[in-house]
């Protein structure tokens, strides 16, 4: 069936048909495969890679091409990338092809300094004829369907995410993923969901809403005050794959979140070896305990531990564990 006649996808990006609205939210330190891949399994419906700069792709950096590690099962794939240059996006978008990307983003969003400040990530909001220079060199030269991640402007003084999205809209882009705050804002503030109401008005190619989705009933909330056409979930996520279900974390047995644990920490062992997978893993645990009563020599151990068997054991102890809660510390609530 041509893709653009499906009649169950939920939005098309160019040709790529995507079913559901829910997306995990590129993270630099948390989208990575092994998470995306179960992120994805409970209902996300795009893996992006985390931010990949296109200078490290072009110098062949083994640490940036990692980055571009997926699952065929992950797929629509989305790779995205970071520059202030526009041969160099080019290049580097060019170079990657082999990899077989689905779909190609730009990051117009980083508020980093040593990103942003260069004129690359949310650097690039302030020059919206730049935006539609890039977007257009790609869309042209690229056989994938290329998209932008844009903030609302580079402080409250510069809103003018309209006009960075029509200039994606209006030269070649194929979706507008737009995280609603400035700049300035980085990660506080409330997200400003009229802003990407107002985006999705004003262009005709898809639009994926985020900022201040914590729960999975904002999902829909989102939705029905944007009308936007899918969802993008950052730090809500986090120790919470739940979420891609519709579900929240206190709808989630313990059982289900220590298996969960289990799944993902030996997933992380074996993507990037024990002890890199043990350590790289604790900012994750650490959310998960959140949702969890756990011993407190319990958490420090599992926190600590570079051994896989080490930590199963400590895992099977709480499942063993659960139903005594007099020898149980309660644990922290979820924020
Ligand atoms: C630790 C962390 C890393 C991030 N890395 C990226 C990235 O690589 N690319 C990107 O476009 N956005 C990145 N973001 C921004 C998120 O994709 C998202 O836009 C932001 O967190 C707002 O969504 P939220 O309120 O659901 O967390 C990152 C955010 C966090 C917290």
């Amino acid at each position: 069936m041509s893709p653009a006649v499906d009649p169950i996808a939920s939005f098309l990006i160019g040709t790529v048909p995507v079913y559901g609205d829910a997306i995990l939210a590129p993270m630099d330190g948390f989208s990575d495969l092994p998470y995306r891949s179960l992120c994805r399994e409970f209902g996300s419906s795009l893996s992006y890679t985390p931010f990949v700069n296109a200078m490290e792709i072009l110098a062949r950096q083994p640490r940036a091409l990692r980055l571009l590690d997926f699952l065929p099962a992950e797929r629509p794939v989305v790779f995205q990338l970071f520059d202030s240059d526009e041969e160099r996006l080019l290049k580097a978008a060019q170079s990657v092809l082999d990899l077989q990307p689905d779909i190609l983003d730009i990051n117009m969003g980083c508020s980093v300094r040593s990103v942003a400040g260069r004129g690359a990530g949310a650097g690039l909001l302030r020059d919206p004829r730049k935006v539609a220079r890039i977007i257009s060199s790609l869309s042209r030269a690229l056989p994938v369907p290329v998209t932008a991640k844009i903030r609302l402007g580079w402080d409250d003084r510069s809103h003018n995410y309209l006009e960075v999205a029509r200039a994606v809209a209006d030269h070649g882009g194929s979706l507008i993923a737009v995280h609603a705050r400035t700049r300035q804002q980085r990660y506080s503030g409330r997200a400003d969901w009229d802003a990407i109401a107002a985006v999705k008005a004003a262009v005709s190619i898809p639009v994926i809403g985020n900022g201040d989705v914590q729960r999975a009933e904002d999902i829909q909330r989102m939705r029905q005050h944007t009308s936007c056409d899918g969802v993008m979930i950052g730090r809500g996520a986090i120790g919470n794959p739940w979420i891609f279900q519709q579900r929240e974390r206190h709808q989630v047995p313990s059982a289900e979140i220590v298996a969960t644990i289990r799944r993902h920490a030996q997933a992380m062992v074996s993507y990037y070896g024990e002890r890199d997978g043990l350590v790289l893993f604790r900012k994750h645990l650490v959310r998960y305990l959140q949702s969890l009563t756990v011993a407190e020599e319990t958490r420090a151990a599992m926190l600590s531990t570079t051994s896989l068997a080490a930590f199963e054991e400590h895992l099977s102890r709480q499942e063993r564990l659960q139903g005594s809660p007099s020898r149980l510390t309660r644990g922290r609530p979820p924020r």
